[in-house]
């Protein structure tokens, strides 16, 4: 097992309380960073080459270095607690074992930012999270380490946690900010970014869980120690959720640049194929990024062992390659059909799109259409085209990526497994038996 700079003491019975976190060298970060001028600490997170972990892989230190800083005007941290994409389950994990390591995370984040008030915005179905969350911040605040004059170093910090709107949309930063003030969660159009203009106008950043809770190990160790770890520009460790056919779904820690297949196949990580069966295909990073099948997932197109990085995995952009995405890595084996499991993320995409555009509105529910009368044993030879086609009106086209999210897996299933939607249009009766694998409502548990 790699270095374990998140999850060390998730084992320690009681982790979640204060008392035994500070035992366990909780909130030494903290006593540090106050310590340190609030620029000083962003050039650390910069150093350490850490690129958020909710998805887009954007550098976090440039992300706050952004933040506009007028004179007299609030400015907010907001954490994105609000996982909610397909095969991603890996927040949730870390903050019901490790609430104050994010608590912790929020104040030395926030007090680099030079943010008073800040937010962690909650998926609202993890109620019983919000309320690990909520006491674990009323320990912080009875301990002195949230409130005024945190540990006598005379800076303040509010921190509320909000329930989200149960709604995936609401994960989309701007559409959270406009969950958080109240309002329907529609994306907003960009410019003006969050860091100008975000949660009551004023300059806010929005980072994921994981991101947030990173900084406390990068500035115990140092930005520069902390991109030693890693490969390349995936710098650090990753949390990924692994589940489907697998021995062992769970959440690890991985160091950035483990190979795939040590991923899969090592009994300290998925444990290989369940039942020794073949390996079909994998989703390496939540349901929105391209199904790679199995000789792509291990081995890169130029014959190189494929590795779990940022740049790895996007090896041959989306004709042969895919996304680490949020670290949701859900897989098929030989025994599943991508039809199907397709047609089940489509029906998600299509739920949660919030209407605004027409490309995604109209265009995930007629993928969805479509998709169903194949699995249903009606598909037509013209359905696959027809699927591209709608797929391609609404990549690209849209006010916030969800479109892009729902098209990249229909145009990837397509790419690679065009035979199998043959297969299911020539012969409808081969579809009845077969299983989809996945169930959305049941994120951790593979199916058959
Ligand atoms: C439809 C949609 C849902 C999203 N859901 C989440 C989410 O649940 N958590 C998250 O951190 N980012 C989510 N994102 C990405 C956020 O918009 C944003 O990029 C992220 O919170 C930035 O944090 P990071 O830089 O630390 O990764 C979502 C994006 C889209 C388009």
């Amino acid at each position: 097992m790699g270095k374990q700079l998140l999850l060390e003491h998730v084992n320690v019975p009681g982790i979640e309380k204060l008392d035994v976190y500070r035992a366990h060298g909780g909130y030494k970060a903290l006593e540090k960073a106050l310590r340190m001028k609030p620029d000083a600490l962003v050039e650390e997170v910069k150093k350490s080459g850490l690129r958020g972990r909710g998805g887009a892989g954007f550098p976090t230190g440039m992300k706050w270095s952004f933040l506009a800083k007028p004179e007299g005007v609030p400015r907010h941290l907001v954490c994105n607690a609000d996982e909610s994409e397909p095969g991603t389950f890996k927040d949730r994990y870390l903050m019901s074992h490790l609430p104050h390591l994010l608590v912790e995370g929020m104040i030395v984040s926030s007090f680099a930012l030079g943010a008073n008030t800040s937010y962690i915005y909650i998926r609202g179905e993890l109620l019983y999270v919000y309320h690990i969350l909520e006491k674990a911040i009323a320990e912080a605040y009875a301990a002195g380490l949230l409130g005024k004059n945190i540990l006598g170093s005379g800076y303040d910090l509010d921190l509320y946690v909000q329930p989200g709107g149960g709604a995936y949309i609401c994960g989309e930063e701007t559409a959270l900010i406009e969950s958080l003030e109240g309002k329907r969660g529609n994306p907003r159009i960009k410019p003006p970014f969050p860091a100008v203009a975000g949660v009551w106008g004023r300059p806010t950043v929005v980072n994921n869980v994981e991101t947030i809770a990173a900084t406390v190990p990068i500035v115990n160790m140092g930005g520069e120690e902390y991109a030693k770890i890693g490969v390349g520009k995936s710098t650090g460790t990753k949390l990924i959720s692994a589940c489907g056919h697998i021995n062992k779904p769970g959440v690890y820690e991985i160091e950035l640049g483990l190979p795939v297949e040590e991923f899969l196949n090592s009994d300290q990580y998925c444990g290989g194929v369940k039942s020794g069966r073949k390996l079909k295909a994998v989703v390496a990073g939540g349901s929105s990024v391209p199904i790679l099948p199995a000789d792509l997932i291990l081995t890169t197109a130029k014959g190189e062992p494929r590795l779990m990085s940022y740049e790895s995995l996007a090896d041959g952009g989306f004709q042969t390659g895919t996304m680490l995405g949020s670290g949701g890595f859900i897989v098929l084996d030989e025994t599943a059909s991508v039809v199907k499991n397709l047609w089940n993320f489509t029906r998600f995409y299509h739920h949660e799109s919030c209407g605004q555009c027409s490309p995604c509105r109209e265009g995930t529910g007629w993928m969805e259409k479509v998709l169903h009368r194949i699995v249903e044993g009606h598909g037509k030879p013209e359905d696959i085209d027809l699927l591209w086609d709608i797929q391609s009106k609404i990549d690209g086209k849209t006010i916030c990526p969800l479109g892009d999210a729902a098209s990249w897996p229909v145009a990837s299933a397509i790419r690679h497994f065009r035979a199998e939607f043959e297969e299911y249009i020539k012969h409808p009766e081969k579809i009845k038996d077969v299983k989809h694998y996945y169930s959305v409502r049941n994120q951790t548990a593979p199916v058959a």
